[in-house]
C-alpha cells in the first residue's frame, strides 16, 4: 500500500519558506497538504496566491495539523513561537525540521520538552532558485522515516549532505552557508578588474557571472576534482597560469582557510549565545 505523504506545517512564511514550498510544489507535493502560519498576512498571502497553500495568522492551527512542523522564522523568534505550541507539539509529536540557523537542537527539545524528534538543518540562500545545499542533523530518536522526510523536503530545493555530530553544522555553516557570499565576493572583484582592463561594467559583469556557472556545473558534472580541472586549464606558459601564480603568491588557500575557520568560530559563539 503506498504510504500517504504527511500533512507539513510551515511555521513562518519568509524567504527559506517561500523557497521550499516553491520547490516542494514544483517537486509535485499536493498544495493542500501544505499549511502555513505567519503574523505578517502579506507574506501569508502572496504564497496563497503563488502555491494555493493554506495560510494561518496563528501558528496553533498549523501546529494542531501538521505531521512535520517546519519552523522557519528567525532564531531570536523561535522561543516564543515554540512556548505557545509547546504543549500541542508534546502531545501530537510531529516531526520538528528546524531550518533556524545556529539554534541547537538541545535548546529546542528543552523549550518543547518531551524528547521530540528534530532535524536540524543548515540550508544556504540559493536555495530560493533551488540551487542550495543543505547540511541535515537527526537528534537520537528521530526514524528512519523521519530521516527520509526531511531529506526529501530540503532535498526539493537541492543538495542535501547529513552530518553525524551536531556541532559540524557550524563548518556546514562555514562552507556553505555563508559560501554563497565569497562567490559573490570573488565575482566582484573578477568584475572590477575586467573594467580595470577596459570592458564594459555590464560586460564585465555578465562575463563573470557566466564564468562562475560555468566553472560550478563543470565541477558538479565532471568526474574530475577542481584540481585537476584547473590543471587541465592551465596551459603551460599560458595566461592562466600567470594569473594563478599571482593568486598563490597571494596566499589564496590561506587565506580562504582563515576565512572559514573565522566563520565557523563565528557559527559556535552565536549558537552559544542563543542557546543562553
Ligand atoms: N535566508 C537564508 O539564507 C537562510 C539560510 C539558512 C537558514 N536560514 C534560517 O531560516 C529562517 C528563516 O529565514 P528567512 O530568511 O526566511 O526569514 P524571513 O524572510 O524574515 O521570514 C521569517 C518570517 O517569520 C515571520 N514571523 C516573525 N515572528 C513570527 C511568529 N511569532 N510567528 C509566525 N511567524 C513569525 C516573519 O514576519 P515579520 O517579517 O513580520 O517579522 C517573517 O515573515 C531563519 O531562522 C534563518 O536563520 C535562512
Amino acid at each position: 500500500m503506498q504510504q500517504e505523504y504527511p500533512r507539513l506545517g510551515f511555521i513562518g512564511a519568509g524567504n527559506m519558506a517561500g523557497s521550499l514550498i516553491a520547490g516542494l510544489v514544483a517537486d509535485g507535493v499536493d498544495p493542500t497538504l501544505i499549511e502555513v502560519s505567519d503574523v505578517n498576512k502579506a507574506a501569508l498571502d502572496n504564497l496563497k496566491e503563488r502555491h494555493r497553500v493554506s495560510t494561518h495568522e496563528d501558528n496553533l492551527q498549523v501546529a494542531a495539523v501538521a505531521d512535520v512542523l517546519i519552523l522557519a522564522v528567525k532564531p531570536q523568534r523561535l522561543k516564543t513561537v515554540i512556548s505557545e505550541m509547546a504543549p500541542s507539539l508534546r502531545a501530537r509529536r510531529p516531526l520538528i525540521i528546524s531550518i533556524a540557523a545556529g539554534m541547537t537542537s538541545d535548546t529546542l527539545a528543552r523549550w518543547i520538552g518531551g524528547n521530540p524528534a528534530i532535524v536540524r538543518t543548515m540550508p544556504n540562500t540559493p536555495a530560493m532558485v533551488q540551487c542550495g545545499a543543505t547540511g541535515l542533523f537527526a537528534r537520537v530518536g528521530v526514524t528512519d522515516q523521519q530521516r527520509s522526510t526531511a531529506e526529501s523536503i530540503l532535498r526539493a530545493v537541492g543538495l542535501t549532505v547529513w552530518v553525524d555530530q551536531e556541532m559540524t553544522l557550524d563548518a556546514v555553516t562555514a562552507l556553505s552557508g555563508s559560501g554563497p557570499a565569497y562567490f559573490f565576493l570573488l565575482m566582484e572583484a573578477m568584475e572590477d578588474a575586467g573594467v580595470a582592463l577596459g570592458l564594459e561594467r555590464h560586460t564585465a559583469r555578465l562575463l563573470a557571472q557566466q564564468t562562475a556557472l560555468g566553472a560550478g556545473r563543470m565541477a558538479i558534472e565532471s568526474e574530475d576534482p577542481p584540481k585537476e580541472l584547473r590543471r587541465k586549464v592551465t596551459s603551460p606558459g599560458g595566461t592562466t597560469e600567470q594569473a594563478i601564480a599571482r593568486f598563490e603568491a597571494g596566499g589564496f588557500a590561506p587565506l580562504v582557510d582563515q576565512a572559514l575557520k573565522a566563520a565557523a568560530a563565528r557559527a559556535k559563539e552565536l549558537s552559544q549565545q542563543l542557546g543562553d
